[in-house]
């Protein structure tokens, strides 16, 4: 499908009849051109626009198309700047290719020519803008709750909580950490007749091993020492609603079989008490553990395990789901934006890389948790690789790890490695690769996408 926005570029050349000559040759469905005659009013136009291309005369009055290169380097270093220059110098063009210049064209030039170079970087763009898009689309039709997801995985799990909402009596979700566990089990509880009722949490992982069986079903005065009163235990306190048991792998054996019984005669016991009180609670139990896996080792009753697991509810990595991340960030964004008082930032493409990359072992927890240190750390509109935590874009955690490198990765290590070997002499490592220098320069002062 075609993009709507279309892909901007902004020409600046002191030569109205150059920026003619260029708007004629780029004209295009699809492609905005701005264009101005002077650089100061050329990097206004830059900021206001935000292009994802720029052409650059390089010799302009008062400011230089390498000046103007270095500022939109600083605005956003993901900006496509092409630098015109009406006489070729190498020094010139290994200069703006280090200063992040991503092509040195020479006037005159054909149009068919500039046709071609420009295209590509259309093209690319292009591309970009639609996934911009789509994450917009999708955003509108990708949320359940308080949930955002719009991966076949994902809506598979918002259909699977609309079905199970409205009848579940017991229910089991499971995922890795920060999947969304808790999330789900509250929209289940806001699926459910009971959701006008208590949604109650209990984290069995945080409860001392002696104190649970009274948590959850309640002392009476006198059951032990300190019980000075009766105390209703958490599930008579959810009564009519929805008792969340989260990391219910934790919960110690001896009283599971409690639980169990709980379960399938709807009473509970207080501790110190003959009496059975009735009690009416939905449970949705947690777990990032293999139960099934601690059943067969019987470190977990499996007879409990059934029980729970009759409707489970499977939560997805978020590396299962990665085309879910440009989504949960631009909401995430937003979240911060709003709770920091700033505006919603947006991400240089070379941050956006960074992120697309990173394999989330923290899944959503952790996704959160960068961007808003991202928004801390921004002081501007627009966040970069500095703004995120640096584990992120540390060698190990990077595909690189894994030995899974980009083409432009291998050419550049390719490149350093015989460099290392004729003791940095260009010439001949030009050579032996079959390359010209410019080329060698060119790949070198490619930017790492980290
Ligand atoms: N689909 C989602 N959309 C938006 N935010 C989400 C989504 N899933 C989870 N979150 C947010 O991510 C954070 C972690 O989610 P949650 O606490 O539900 O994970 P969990 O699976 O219970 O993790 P743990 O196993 O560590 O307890 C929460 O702040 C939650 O609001
Ligand atoms: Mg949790």
């Amino acid at each position: 499908m075609v993009a709507k926005t279309p892909v901007k570029l902004v020409a600046v050349d002191d030569d109205p009849l150059i920026l003619d000559f260029i708007e004629t040759a780029l004209k295009q469905p699809g492609v905005e051109i701005h264009r101005s005659s002077d650089p100061a009013e050329g990097w206004e136009l830059i900021r206001l626009h935000h292009p994802d291309i720029v052409i650059l005369d390089l010799v302009m009055p008062k400011i230089s198309g390498m000046d103007l290169l270095e500022w939109i380097m600083e605005l956003d270093s993901g900006i496509d700047v092409v630098l015109l220059s009406s006489d070729y110098s190498t020094e010139n063009a290994v200069e703006a290719i280090q200063k992040g210049a991503c092509d040195y064209l020479t006037k005159p030039i054909t149009p068919g020519a500039l046709r071609e170079r420009i295209g590509a970087l259309i093209a690319v763009a292009r591309t970009q803008v639609r996934a911009a898009e789509i994450t917009d689309e999708m955003r509108n039709t990708s949320r359940f709750g308080e949930m955002v997801g719009g991966s076949p995985l994902m809506i598979e799990v918002y259909s699977r909580i609309r079905r199970i909402g409205p009848h579940y009596r017991i229910a089991l979700v499971t995922g890795a950490t920060g999947t969304g566990k808790e999330l789900v089990a509250r929209s289940l509880h806001q699926s459910s007749p009971a959701s006008g009722r208590p949604f109650l949490v209990c984290n069995c992982a945080a409860i001392v091993e002696t104190l649970f069986e009274s948590e959850l079903f309640g002392y009476v005065k006198g059951a032990f020492t300190g019980a000075t009163q009766d105390r209703a235990g958490l599930f008579e306190a959810a009564d009519g609603g929805t008792l969340f048991l989260d990391e219910i792998g934790e919960i110690p054996l001896h009283l599971q079989s409690k639980l169990l019984r709980v379960l399938q005669n709807n009473e509970v016991q207080r501790v110190g008490s003959h009496l059975l009180r009735k009690v009416d609670v939905r449970v949705i139990a947690a777990t990032n553990r293999d139960l099934r896996e601690l059943a067969s080792k019987k470190l977990f009753r499996e007879d409990l395990f059934y029980r729970l697991s009759m409707l489970e509810i499977r939560l997805p990595t978020l590396a299962e789901r990665k085309e879910d991340v440009p989504l949960l960030q631009r909401h995430f964004l937003e979240l911060f934006a709003a709770q920091l008082g700033q505006s919603v930032k947006s991400f240089t493409r070379r941050a956006q890389s960074v992120l697309s990359r990173y394999f989330w072992p923290g899944n959503i927890r952790e996704l959160q948790n960068v961007i808003g240190h991202a928004c801390m750390m921004s002081a501007s509109d627009i966040i970069d690789i500095p703004d995120l935590p640096a584990y992120l874009h540390s060698r190990e955690s990077s595909r690189e790890g894994q030995g899974l490198l980009t083409l432009q990765e291998v050419e550049k290590r390719h490149v350093h490695a015989i460099l290392g070997q004729v003791n940095g002499n260009k010439q001949e490592a030009a050579e032996i690769l079959g390359i010209s220098r410019a080329t060698i320069y060119r790949i070198l002062s490619q930017k790492e996408p980290e």
